[in-house]
């Protein structure tokens, strides 16, 4: 197949590429920034510089790699995107994502359908966000809690669905080069366990979203898929075993009074409410098997 990745050069494009190039197909991969190109002739990719908020480079780029798939990675979460993440201002962190998630995706969209191209598949998130209400596990059928990006990632969802093409809700990203920030800050002992760390969180490692990935690519699934691990897991469990694993003193404990004032309602709401995210459509309809069914193993392999 010919497969389209916007944003191959991101933490999951870059592991996505080598497994597509690897079955077979025949990759065009895109970068806001021409400095990339070595970087993703080296993934097996022919690069190309689009910016995804830009509709007539978004058209073009589609239309010269005449790709059966598109396979839209871009998010604007890195540090040159993003910005510094400070959790009092989210808005501004999520900004450039929102727009990759708004209008980003229309113009992949609309560049598939003057192409003629019959499927996309995109990411979305599926980390900590279930809607706080009910069982702490949620299925690709309950809700999303309304967070920061969660209007946009709304967006992003119903237009792809309606487009027949797949979602597929990434759980929080883990393995070599996707977590480098949060592994600094738990090393310095700044995460905490909020209130009783009662908040669950869907991991997923990076070459399992991959690999979740290039199964929806070849099927033409459809619909939304929740590509999470087996053991959606409380802070108070994950937390203290990744900060062993990445040999770092046991995260400290503060009341969640203290977290609000210091870090705000968004990250007190994640830590003590969050709800996690089952597999099991995604195994079941993909036929996907996990390298690293629990984070337990991966943090293990990734963080020794
Ligand atoms: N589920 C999750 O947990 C999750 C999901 C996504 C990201 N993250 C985390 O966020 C951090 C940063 O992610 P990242 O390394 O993937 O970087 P990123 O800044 O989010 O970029 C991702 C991709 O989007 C592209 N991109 C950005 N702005 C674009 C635009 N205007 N038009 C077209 N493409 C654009 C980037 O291309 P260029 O930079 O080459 O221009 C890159 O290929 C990582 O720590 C990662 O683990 C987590």
């Amino acid at each position: 197949m010919r497969v389209f990745v916007a944003g191959g050069t991101g933490v999951i494009g870059r592991r996505l590429v080598p497994q597509l190039v690897g079955r077979g197909h025949e990759v065009t991969a895109t970068t806001t920034s021409r400095d990339k190109f070595d970087m993703l002739r080296q993934l097996g990719a022919e690069p190309v510089v689009m910016d995804g908020l830009n509709a007539a480079q978004v058209g073009e780029a589609v239309a010269a790699a005449a790709p059966d798939t598109i396979v839209n990675q871009m998010t604007g979460l890195s540090p040159a995107h993003g910005g510094k993440l400070n959790p009092r201002k989210a808005d501004r962190f999520f900004a450039a994502t929102n727009q990759l998630r708004s209008e980003g995706i229309d113009h992949l969209l609309a560049a598939a359908e003057a192409t003629s191209v019959s499927h996309v598949v995109s990411q979305s998130h599926a980390s900590f966000n279930g809607r706080r209400e009910g069982g702490w596990i949620k299925s690709e059928d309950d809700p999303l809690e309304v967070v920061e990006g969660t209007k946009a990632v709304e967006h992003l969802e119903d237009a792809v669905v309606r487009a027949e093409g797949a979602v597929l809700r990434y759980g929080g990203f883990y393995g070599a080069g996707a977590d480098e920030e949060q592994l600094k800050f738990v090393r310095k002992r700044m995460v905490p366990i909020v209130g009783g760390g009662t908040g669950y969180t869907s991991f997923v490692h990076v070459d399992d979203a991959a690999s979740a990935t290039v199964l929806a690519v070849e099927q033409h699934a459809r619909g939304v898929f929740n590509i999470v691990d087996d053991e959606p897991a409380p802070f108070s469990e994950w937390l203290p075993f990744y900060a062993a694993c990445a040999g770092a003193k046991p995260p400290r404990r503060i009341p969640a009074w203290l977290a609000r004032l210091l870090a705000g309602e968004m990250m007190v709401g994640m830590m003590t409410e969050g709800r996690g995210f089952s597999n099991a459509k995604a195994k079941r309809e993909l036929g996907w098997e996990l390298r690293y069914p629990t984070w337990r193993l991966g943090f293990e392999k990734e963080l020794a």
